[in-house]
């Protein structure tokens, strides 16, 4: 069946719409979860939940939520949400790309797909944490900064010898903004 189109004024896909590339943004419904998890393991270094942290997710924080599917696969997850105490805030969890999807701006459009939903109305900040090895996702962050014109800074959070066990490095809090919401401008890049 052909999606309603709903394109977002920052050019990513709506809610139900696809993409150039044939993908298709949703917030998830508990049916995702099992999918959710599977993609997670496939994408490292994420750290894994367990299935009803993933559930959890695509139920209770679906609206800020996305999973993106190529025909039945998901091949794009981003989990996130607005902490209670910073109600300007969306806090990134994870960002999930399947191999076969990546490099084709996905994580960026999944990111502006969110910002523009109704449930992150009064949005001027995000916050998300990193490891100081991660090159993908230090990219994918600065690069949104640069789209939004806004400043990113960020500082040691939880910290490896004091809040992990053995094996787990340092996540540094980053911290994008402030912004307007309406200012972010994703470009598709060709589809594979
Ligand atoms: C990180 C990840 C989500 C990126 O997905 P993607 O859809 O390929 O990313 P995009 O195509 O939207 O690229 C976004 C930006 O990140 C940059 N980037 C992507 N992968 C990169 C890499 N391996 N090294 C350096 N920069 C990278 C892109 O060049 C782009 O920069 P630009 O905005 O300046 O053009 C994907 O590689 C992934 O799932 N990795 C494993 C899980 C992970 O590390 N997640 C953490 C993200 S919070």
């Amino acid at each position: 069946m052909e999606m309603q189109s709903n394109q977002t004024s920052s050019g990513a896909p709506g809610v139900g719409e696809r993409s150039g590339g044939g993908l298709e943004f949703s917030p998830p419904t508990a049916d995702d979860g099992l999918a959710v998890h599977r993609l997670i393991a496939d994408c490292p270094p994420l750290d894994q939940n367990s299935v009803y942290c993933n559930l959890l997710q695509c139920t209770h924080f679906a609206e800020t939520c996305v999973a993106v599917k190529r025909g039945d696969d998901l091949v794009g997850w981003i989990s996130a949400y607005r902490p209670p105490q910073e109600p300007d805030v969306l806090f990134v969890w994870q960002v999930a790309v399947g191999e076969s999807a990546r490099g084709l701006g996905l994580a960026g459009q999944m990111i502006a797909h969110i910002l523009e939903r109704p449930a992150c109305r009064g949005v001027s900040r995000i916050k998300t944490t990193i490891t100081a090895d991660n090159a993908a996702s230090w990219g994918l962050f600065k690069g949104i900064a640069r789209r939004l014109s806004a400043a990113l800074s960020d500082a040691p959070w939880f910290l490896q010898n004091q809040h992990f066990p053995p094996g787990h490095d340092t996540e540094h809090l980053v911290t994008i903004g402030p912004f307007e919401r309406d200012s972010l401008t994703i470009s598709s890049r060709p589809a594979a």
